[in-house]
């Protein structure tokens, strides 16, 4: 079966087809983090009306590559949600535009759920399984039993894991996209030099604005110190790294936990910041469970992973369905 894909949930514009949810026929994205590197952050307007831009040429793209008749497509499917309205909103016009005039079956996909999917690509993963789901506006421990039944477990309830990496590497003057900027920075870093809080939650909740303000407070003793001598400069390396030792730290504890308490040994990372590097090896190196990480260009969002989600759980819909920005 052959899904095509749409992503517009934030910055990027994606486009996929994909066959029985494991194998790329082709896939196309195009990045607005150049154009929102300038604000500091996402403009949602701004990225809208970049999605108008990017997305039909795209859909071109992905269906002249598979050199597929677009009427025998199993269906369209489109993120409609969690994201920002504006821009979830195009993809999913452009994705019952294209559902009504091929006459193939529209279906809807949950972009968290999309994120685990990316797993299924090119991989033997099967359910059940424990997914670890860290990107810049989610962070969650998920038991998925089926393909169609996931429970969360627990959740963050303030920051999501991306997000913290965002204001820190913006306190640290780091940039935009904060999370790559901070994994390659703190390469260089010691993890122990800062002793950094994790958020004490309990369960298999996380807070990460705890870690935020204290990161914060060590900037501003650092730069002090710094006041009183000119010719130091901030250590950001070991500031890096010993914030995402903290953030990493509990991230792998928990799911740990939570797959050892339900006896399953695959775990899964999905979302943007499963693409950072100490997570990854974290995981990697952890004893008696299998791990499965998407290829680092399906952990970021994409549509390959969209495609993929509408052939294990997507939700047929008709020409009036809408997008919704969260969940509860
Ligand atoms: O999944 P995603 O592309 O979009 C959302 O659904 O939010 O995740 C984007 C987030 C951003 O916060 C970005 O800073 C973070 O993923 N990220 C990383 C890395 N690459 C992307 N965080 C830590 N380390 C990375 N290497
Ligand atoms: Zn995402």
């Amino acid at each position: 079966m052959l899904y095509l894909g749409i992503e517009t949930s934030c910055d990027e514009t994606a486009c996929a087809i994909v066959e029985d949810g494991r194998r790329v026929v082709s896939s196309r994205l195009v990045s607005q983090i150049n154009l929102h590197r300038q604000f500091g952050g996402v403009v949602p307007e701004v990225a809208a009306r970049r999605h108008l831009e990017a997305i039909n040429q795209l859909v071109d793209e992905v269906v002249g590559e598979a050199k597929i008749d677009p009427h025998k497509l199993s269906g369209i499917a489109c993120t409609t949600g969690p994201g920002l309205i504006g821009t979830l909103l195009v993809g999913l016009s452009c994705a019952k535009a294209l559902a009504w005039s091929w006459d193939v079956p529209l279906l809807s996909v949950d972009h968290i759920l999309a994120h685990v999917c990316a797993n299924y690509i090119d991989s033997d993963l099967e359910p059940p399984f424990i997914a670890l789901v860290v990107s810049g506006g989610h962070t969650q421990i998920m038991h998925f039993s089926s393909y169609k039944e996931a429970e969360i477990l627990g959740q963050t309830i303030d920051d999501a894991s991306g997000e913290a990496y965002d204001k820190v590497a913006r306190l640290l003057g780091l940039g935009y996209p904060g999370g790559p900027a901070i994994d390659k920075c703190a390469l260089g870093g010691n993890p122990s030099a800062f002793k950094l809080p994790e958020g004490v939650v309990p369960g298999y909740d996380f807070s990460f604005s705890g870690l935020k303000t204290a990161v914060m407070r060590l900037v501003e003793n650092q730069g002090r110190i710094q006041g009183a001598n000119p010719d130091a400069s901030l250590p950001l390396g070991d500031i890096a790294a010993s914030f995402q030792d903290a953030v990493n730290r509990v991230l792998f504890r928990k799911t740990m936990e939570a797959a050892s308490k339900l006896g399953l040994e695959r775990i899964v990372l999905a979302g943007g910041v499963a693409a950072n590097s100490d997570l990854r090896r974290r995981f990697e190196s952890a004893p008696g469970v299998k791990i499965y990480r998407p290829a680092l260009s399906l952990c970021t969002d994409n549509a390959a992973m969209v495609a993929a989600a509408a052939y294990y759980s997507g939700q047929p819909v008709d020409l009036s369905a809408s997008a919704y920005s969260r969940r509860y």
